[in-house]
């Protein structure tokens, strides 16, 4: 309902982030789309409550503060808590990349435009596991285009609440654990994440493999398979080879290298750059090609139908009643590609991160040649440490309760 959520249009965040409307709501948050009263451009607030169990909005800004300045990411602006919710304020993009596939007539990706912003997500990805963190939920809908149009042929990369630094702080790999519980999305684990495995830089790669075969087929066989297990099991018997039938063969590489691949190895981002460029080149793919949501959709296209790729065979019990009253062509059947649990690294991250540095640094610094103040992150002061705000807050953020996210005077009408 409606009146559950967090904030309401109207409501004023901070005294300066007035909130416009609410544009998602994740398995671990609310995004709102709100204006900021300072500088008058438009922003993006990930909330999660106070309340929630599962903290990760902390992890979530010590990434994002981690990789400012670099290409695919979105531009950090405040950051702070309330006695009702965390939240963090970002540069607002435009649709993700789920929504825009789904919005295709065929529930597909071009080959022009699979290639160019998978080489985009390939480079975000290396820009995370450049700084010592693996994303671990690497899926569409966790990239967004830019919002305005100088910026939506750029994607960027969202949602680092399940990310995990995989570093020493001498840049060793960490030793993997013995079992690490399942992290991600059904959809698009790695058959390694499937059997708990620690998870190293070559899974986030997995999953831009199964994203690229669901971007240009419309699907992947396992769509319709709602437990994980089975999931994990059809992942491990499927020919991936096959998958790549409406990709160029220089994919094949790709696909070798990541199963060449072990926890600690450094994929060669290098190599698979170029196979990407490659094959833009072969094809004759200008990069100021109209990406797929920039063209005009012919009026006759009918109905979305995808490419049907090899399947197995699933028994019936493993499908959702709902998916079984689906048309097979259907390309957003979505029972696995929402799932993501909650992240394992609230000990580590408070070791790991001293938030109250992180606040003063967020300060004092200037992001990006901005010279707005920031606010304050969350505070963790060695006291609230799994940061459920049932201790005082001493950042400055907080105001007394009934004025964290007050309705504002009536601003015109
Ligand atoms: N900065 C942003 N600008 C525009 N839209 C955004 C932004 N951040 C998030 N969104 C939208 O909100 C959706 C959910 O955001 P996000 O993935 O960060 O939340 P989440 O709760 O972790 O989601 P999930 O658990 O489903 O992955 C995204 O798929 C995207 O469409
Ligand atoms: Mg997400």
């Amino acid at each position: 309902m409606a009146n559950e959520d967090l904030l309401q249009p109207g409501h004023v965040v901070k005294e300066r982030w007035k909130i416009l409307k609410k544009i998602g709501g994740g398995g671990f948050g609310e995004i709102y789309e709100g204006l900021d009263l300072v500088t008058q451009e438009q922003v993006a607030l990930k909330l999660e409550s106070s309340q929630q169990p599962k903290q990760v909005l902390k992890m979530e800004v010590a990434v994002l503060k981690k990789l400012q300045g670099k290409e695919h990411i979105c531009r950090f602006i405040g950051c702070g808590r309330n006695d009702r919710f965390n939240y963090v304020v970002m540069q607002l993009q435009g649709k993700n990349l789920a929504e825009l596939r789904r919005a295709q007539p065929r529930g597909a990706f071009s080959l022009s435009t699979t290639l160019r912003i998978g080489l985009q997500i390939l480079k975000a990805i290396e820009s995370i596991h450049e700084v010592g963190f693996l994303h671990r939920d690497i899926k569409p809908s966790n990239f967004a285009i830019g919002r305005n149009p100088h910026r939506m042929r750029k994607v960027y990369m969202l949602d680092f609440g399940l990310a995990r630094q995989f570093t020493t702080g001498t840049g060793e790999v960490r030793p993997p654990r013995a079992a690490a519980g399942f992290r991600g999305t059904v959809r698009y684990a790695s058959v390694n994440a499937h059997k708990n495995k620690e998870m190293g830089r070559h899974d986030d790669l997995w999953s831009l493999f199964y994203m690229l075969v669901e971007f240009v087929n419309g699907q992947l066989p396992w769509r319709k398979i709602k437990d994980k297990e089975q999931v994990g099991l059809m992942k491990e018997k499927y020919d991936h080879k096959s998958l790549l039938k409406q990709l160029p063969l220089d994919l094949q590489v790709f696909l070798e290298h990541i199963q060449s691949l072990e926890y600690a190895d450094k994929p060669d981002y290098k190599m698979l750059a170029n196979l990407f460029e490659n094959c833009i080149r072969l094809r004759g793919i200008r990069y100021s090609d109209p990406y797929d949501w920039e063209k005009p959709i012919p009026a006759n296209e009918g109905l979305p139908s995808t490419r049907s790729l090899p399947t197995v065979a699933i028994p019936s019990a493993l499908t959702t009643a709902a998916t079984l009253n689906q048309p097979s062509a259907t390309p957003n059947v979505d029972t696995n590609n929402q799932e993501n649990v909650e992240p394992d690294n609230k000990k580590e991250l408070e070791a790991q991160l001293d938030y109250e540095n992180l606040c003063r640094k967020a300060r004092t610094q200037s992001i990006e040649g901005s010279t707005v103040p920031y606010t304050t992150a969350i505070s963790n002061h060695g006291r609230d440490k799994n940061c459920n705000a049932t201790v005082p807050i001493t950042d400055n953020t907080r105001q007394p309760p009934g004025q964290v996210a007050r309705k504002p005077a009536v601003q015109g009408t």
